[in-house]
């Protein structure tokens, strides 16, 4: 005879709206990783609170469970939309914020975003990263130094942005080439520098289930100019984050959450001395912007 007894049906704990906690919770309780089996924990514990306070009818919930799947099939290697709709939520951000604890003059993080390219073309010191687009030309430089203020030689600066209409190369017409990007290394004195254009702020992408989520919120898809700059070093905490030209018409409404006080910076109009230094006829603009890098550990 086997020594497992049914249960008695009075033993059975009927599935309701105040048990579903419970039973849900214990479902997870043997979740060999107590990291794992905090996050099931947490997200569970959410996930039925949500329910019982929001009261989603079947079509409603239907509706978001199609919205998930929808947004499965039309992400691709090229094309995240979870990437998006994480951006366009705050979360990217946050678990950035909290995961990164730096200190106040260290250069913060910011969004990735979808148009990183590891395939960039390494460039020396003051290349001009256009293509040939039409614009303004601009000298983005800076100095690489650890939060001491001691210079970081021999860093990557990688660089990209989009031409002034915002849109990035993988986004003009025509067959793909690698434009407005490319990764730099710093000199002995921490140093980098290239010729771009003016970025332009521009709209995430609405053709996808992100687009649709921004219209039934009345949002708006905007991003405020942004040049996207990752440093590495050796040592030292790997910096993802955005410039943000001051002045955009969008740069107190950054759709994905992107900008902070410190990444914002001006461009200027080259002087005399901005053209002696960079050996650039005038007229052109300059941005400046400096690294402070937190050390490993
Ligand atoms: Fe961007």
């Amino acid at each position: 005879m086997s020594s497992v007894h049914a249960l008695k049906s009075d033993d059975i704990v009927d599935f309701n709206e105040n048990t579903a906690l419970d039973l849900i919770l214990a479902t997870v309780k043997d979740t060999p990783s107590p990291r794992n089996r905090a996050l099931f924990e947490s997200l569970l514990r959410h996930l039925i609170a949500f329910v019982r306070e929001a009261r989603p009818t079947p079509q409603e919930w239907r509706t978001g469970l199609d919205f998930l799947k929808r947004t499965g099939q039309m992400s691709t290697d090229l094309r995240d939309e979870f990437g998006l709709i994480d951006a366009l939520l705050g979360t990217e951000m946050l678990i950035d914020i909290i995961n990164r604890q730096r200190p106040e003059n260290a250069t913060p993080n910011s969004v990735l975003g979808p148009f990183f390219n590891p395939n960039a073309p390494r460039k020396p010191y003051l290349a001009d990263i256009t293509g040939g687009v039409p614009g303004e030309r601009v000298v983005l430089y800076g100095e690489v130094t650890s939060l001491d203020g001691k210079s970081v030689a021999g860093a990557d600066v990688d660089v990209w942005q989009t031409d002034e209409d915002g849109k990035y190369d993988a986004q003009m017409p025509g067959p793909f080439e690698l434009n407005l990007r490319a990764r730099f290394t710093t000199d002995a004195q921490g140093r980098y520098a290239c010729i771009t254009v003016r970025a332009h702020h521009y709209d995430v992408p609405t053709d996808g289930t992100g687009g649709e989520m921004l219209r039934a919120m009345g949002r708006k898809a905007g991003r405020p100019a942004h040049i996207h700059m990752m440093v590495e070093a050796p040592g030292y905490d790997t910096v993802i984050t955005s410039i943000f030209p001051s002045g955009d018409p969008l740069i107190g409404s950054d759709a994905g959450f992107g900008v902070r006080k410190r990444l914002i910076a001006p461009y200027a109009k080259a002087t005399a001395a901005d053209a002696e230094r960079f050996s650039m006829p005038l007229p052109f603009a300059t941005m400046k912007f400096d690294f402070a890098l937190v050390p490993r550990g």
